[in-house]
């Protein structure tokens, strides 16, 4: 596990897009882990910023988002089908079709999850994974207590990730979906390379337990740390309580 502590958040930013680049250019049919909320956006703005200078055809790559709210109306601006459709699918070229997002709304949730696992499986996984991590540990919306083997399933979102996130519905938790369609931490271990980022101060204390507290189910996160290849950007408030 390699950290990096850049001098700032649009630094490390880059840095991802680089490594993101690097990949794409190399194997244009790769497939990308891709994260949703504050943190991944100046990553997919980099990317296309260089995409601008240096055209790159997307249109065989494919990308996995790592969740979705379950029951929201995925034509929401909120619903990180949209989200996904506005950072990443449309600015950065990608076809529709190779973006796939867990089908929150699915009449069968439990049988769009295992549909959503055994996709990321069938084309012979993820190359690399973009994450952020919760104020709580969580990666995806693995909140704390979920088994490290877990695979892509509808959890129950913990209160705070639901306070954290009304930013996005008006400030008002009241609106914040109460449950999501997530890759487990298994799913997200079987990609072959994982870029995590946080930045802030608020991630400080999430990142220092997941990096130098115990390998347990309290911390999501720490699980990366039995994964082979993970890079870990942070700006220097978010690496601020490590050792
Ligand atoms: C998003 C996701 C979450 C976020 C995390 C941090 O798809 O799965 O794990 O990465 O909640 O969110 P931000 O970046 O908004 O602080």
């Amino acid at each position: 596990l390699r950290v990096c502590v850049a001098s700032d958040a649009e630094a490390a930013a880059e840095l991802a897009a680089t490594r993101i680049l690097a990949l794409l250019r190399e194997k244009p049919t790769a497939s990308l882990g891709v994260a949703t909320g504050s943190t991944p956006s100046p990553v997919y703005r980099a990317l296309a910023r260089a995409m601008r200078s240096t055209p790159l055809d997307l249109s065989r790559a494919r990308a996995f988002a790592l969740d979705e709210y379950v029951g929201i109306d995925p034509r929401l601006p909120q619903s990180y089908r949209s989200v996904i459709d506005a950072e990443v699918t449309e600015p950065l070229g990608f076809d529709r079709r190779l973006v796939s997002v867990p089908d929150g709304s699915a009449t069968d949730l439990a049988a769009a999850a295992s549909a959503y696992e055994a996709s990321i499986d069938s084309i012979g996984g993820v190359d690399l994974q973009i994450l952020g991590i919760g104020h709580n540990g969580h990666i995806g919306f693995n909140e704390p207590g979920s088994a490290h083997d877990s695979l892509t399933r509808v959890v129950d979102l913990a209160e705070e990730t639901r306070e954290a996130n009304a930013r996005f519905f008006d400030g008002d938790v009241d609106l914040v979906p109460r449950q999501a369609m997530t890759q487990g931490i298994g799913t997200i271990l079987k990609a072959r390379s994982i870029v995590l980022l946080a930045f802030g101060s608020g991630k400080a204390e999430a990142v220092a337990q997941a990096l130098e507290g115990p390998i347990d189910q309290a911390s999501p996160a720490s699980a990366l740390r039995r994964h082979a290849d993970v890079t870990i950007l942070l700006d220097k408030a978010a690496a601020s309580s490590l050792s």
